[in-house]
């Protein structure tokens, strides 16, 4: 099946878990930050994956998903989101990033954690998720086992 991964990331996490997942299923992959989007209908199967910065996606993810719905809709398709917060703030996210229509639609969802290397941060970046994440539970690692289930659900 021909499968197509479209990341965001901005500190490079995101980008790791998408070229395992493309990887995994011998699948193309696409930063959409840098490269021209393809040609979707091109694709059997696509898999959207994007960070959380301040409760919301890559601005550049929503108008594809957006500009791109009815398609998606006619494909197989699984949805990720990576993100700091833990439990039901995370599903609150990923409803608020990919919306009811797409969700009710995808074979595969996951929320998989977050990394945040402190080194990697720009002043404001550790002013901002300083105060973010004082009073929030938080889930600072990458959820390896869950982007293994993910796949194996999006294989069957
Ligand atoms: C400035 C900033 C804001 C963030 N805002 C959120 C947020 O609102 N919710 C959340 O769950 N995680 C948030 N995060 C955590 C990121 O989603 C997490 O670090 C993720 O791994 C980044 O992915 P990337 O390395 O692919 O850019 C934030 C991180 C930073 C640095």
């Amino acid at each position: 099946m021909k499968t197509i991964v479209l990341y965001t990331t901005r500190h490079g996490s995101t980008e790791v878990i998408a070229k395992n997942i493309a990887s995994k299923l011998n699948a193309d992959v696409c930063n959409i930050q840098k490269k021209p989007i393809p040609n979707l209908r091109e694709y059997e199967a696509i898999i959207i994956g994007a960070p959380i910065y301040l409760g919301s996606i890559n601005p550049k993810m929503t108008a594809l998903i957006e500009k791109n719905t009815s398609t998606l809709l006619t494909k197989k398709l699984g949805l990720f989101l990576v993100c700091l917060m833990d439990e039901e703030l995370a599903a609150d996210q990923f409803n608020a990033a990919y919306g009811n229509e797409l969700l009710s639609h995808s074979t595969a969802d996951g929320f998989f954690g977050g990394k945040m290397p402190e080194n990697m941060l720009n002043p404001i970046e550790k002013i901002i998720t300083h105060v973010a994440f004082r009073h929030k539970p938080i889930h600072e690692d990458i959820l390896t086992t869950e982007v293994e289930k993910f796949i194996e659900i999006f294989k069957a």
